[in-house]
C-alpha cells in the first residue's frame, strides 16, 4: 500500500495540523428570549438550559458569555397576549420593551453584534408571521408592517436585521424604506430557506407564538425542496440581503452546501429549538455524552458551509473551550 490515510491520524498533532474545519466563537450566535417585567428568569420547559429573560437578567446573560468570548446575539420578545393584534402594532411601539432593551444592550456592549427578528408572529393576535384576513396570510399588506418594524429596530441600534417571516419581496421592500430613513449601514441577515418544519416546537413554546388557526406552509418552505432555496437566494441576493440563511440547520445540510456553492455572501444556519432539544433530551437520559455529541454537531454544520450558527448550545461551547 502506496496511500495510507491513517498516517494523518497517528497523532493529536498531525490530526490538528490537517484538520479541514474550525469552529470559534466568532462564527456562533447565541438566541436570547427577552421577557417584560423585572427579575425574571423562567426556564422553557421544551428547551431545558434555556431563559425568559427579563431585561436585567438579560444584560446579565450577555455579561457573562462576553467573560467566555461570545459576542453575537440574536434577541426574541416574549409578549403579553393582551398586547398583541392583527396588525403587530406593538411591534414598532419605539417604547415597547424590545426596542428599549435593545438599546440598553448596544449601549452597554457596542461593539457585540446585535441581531433582531423581523416577523409578526410574536406580536400577531393570529400567530402568523403576516397579515391575516379571512384566513389568508397576505403578502402585500405585510410588507408596510415589516418596513415599520425594521425602521424600528435599525434606530434602537440593532446591527442586522433579521426577516424571519418568508413573505415575498420583503428584504428589497426593507432594504428601500431602511435606506430612505437614512439606515443604510443596518445589515439584513435574511431567513432565505425557511422550512416549514416540526422543529420549531420549543421555539414556540418560549413566545407562546404558535398560530392560532391553520400552519405556515403558503409561506415557509416544503421540506421536500432543494432547488426552490436557489429561487430564494438569488431574489434575496438580487433585494440586497447580506446574509442568507437555511434554517432549520440538520436536516438541510444539503442546502446549506448548496447555497454555500452557488452563492458569494455569507451563509447562516439556524440549529433551531427542537434540533438542540432531541440532543439535550438523549444526553439526560445518558444516551449521549453532550461535551463530544454537542461539539460534533456544531461542527458538521460548519463543515456544511455554514460560515455562522445560530445556535443554543453557542454558550455552552464558550464554556467548553474556556475549560480547554
Ligand atoms: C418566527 C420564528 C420561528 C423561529 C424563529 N423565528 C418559528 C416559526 O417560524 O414558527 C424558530 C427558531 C427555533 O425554533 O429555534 N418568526
Amino acid at each position: 500500500m502506496h496511500r495510507r490515510p491513517r498516517r494523518n491520524r497517528r497523532s493529536s498533532a498531525i490530526r490538528s495540523m490537517t484538520r479541514e474545519t474550525r469552529l470559534s466563537l466568532s462564527n456562533l450566535i447565541y438566541p436570547l428570549f427577552l421577557i417584560d417585567g423585572k427579575g425574571i428568569r423562567s426556564e422553557i420547559q421544551s428547551l431545558p438550559g434555556n431563559f425568559r429573560l427579563s431585561s436585567e437578567n438579560l444584560l446579565q446573560e450577555i455579561e457573562e458569555c462576553y467573560q467566555l468570548g461570545l459576542r453575537n446575539f440574536i434577541l426574541f420578545p416574549a409578549v403579553e397576549e393582551k398586547l398583541k393584534d392583527k396588525t403587530a402594532t406593538y411591534s414598532y411601539d419605539p417604547n415597547n420593551f424590545y426596542l428599549q432593551t435593545a438599546r440598553k444592550i448596544k449601549e452597554a456592549f457596542p461593539e457585540c453584534v446585535l441581531i433582531s427578528d423581523v416577523a409578526m408572529d410574536p406580536y400577531s393576535s393570529d400567530g402568523h408571521d403576516g397579515f391575516v384576513q379571512d384566513g389568508q396570510i397576505l403578502n402585500d399588506e405585510t410588507l408596510p408592517i415589516l418596513a415599520k418594524m425594521s425602521i424600528a429596530q435599525a434606530e434602537a441600534g440593532f446591527d442586522l436585521l433579521g426577516p424571519s417571516d418568508m413573505m415575498d419581496g420583503r428584504i428589497g421592500f426593507m432594504r428601500e424604506a431602511l435606506d430612505a430613513a437614512g439606515y443604510s449601514n443596518t445589515g439584513i441577515m435574511s431567513y432565505t430557506a425557511k422550512y416549514a418544519s416540526a422543529f420549531y416546537g420549543p421555539f414556540r413554546d418560549a413566545l407562546d407564538s404558535a398560530p392560532k388557526a391553520g400552519d405556515k406552509k403558503t409561506y415557509q418552505m416544503d421540506p421536500a425542496n432543494q432547488r426552490e432555496a436557489l429561487i430564494e437566494a438569488e431574489l434575496d441576493t438580487a433585494e440586497g440581503a447580506d446574509f442568507l440563511m437555511v434554517k432549520p440547520a440538520l436536516n438541510y445540510l444539503d442546502v446549506i452546501s448548496l447555497l454555500k456553492n452557488n452563492f458569494d455572501l455569507p451563509i447562516a444556519a439556524y440549529h433551531v429549538s427542537g434540533e438542540c432539544a432531541m440532543l439535550i433530551a438523549a444526553c439526560q437520559k445518558g444516551w449521549l455524552d453532550y461535551e463530544q455529541a454537542m461539539p460534533e454537531t456544531l461542527l458538521s454544520i460548519h463543515r456544511a458551509g455554514a460560515d455562522v450558527i445560530l445556535t443554543y448550545f453557542a454558550k455552552d461551547y464558550a464554556k467548553m473551550l474556556a475549560k480547554k
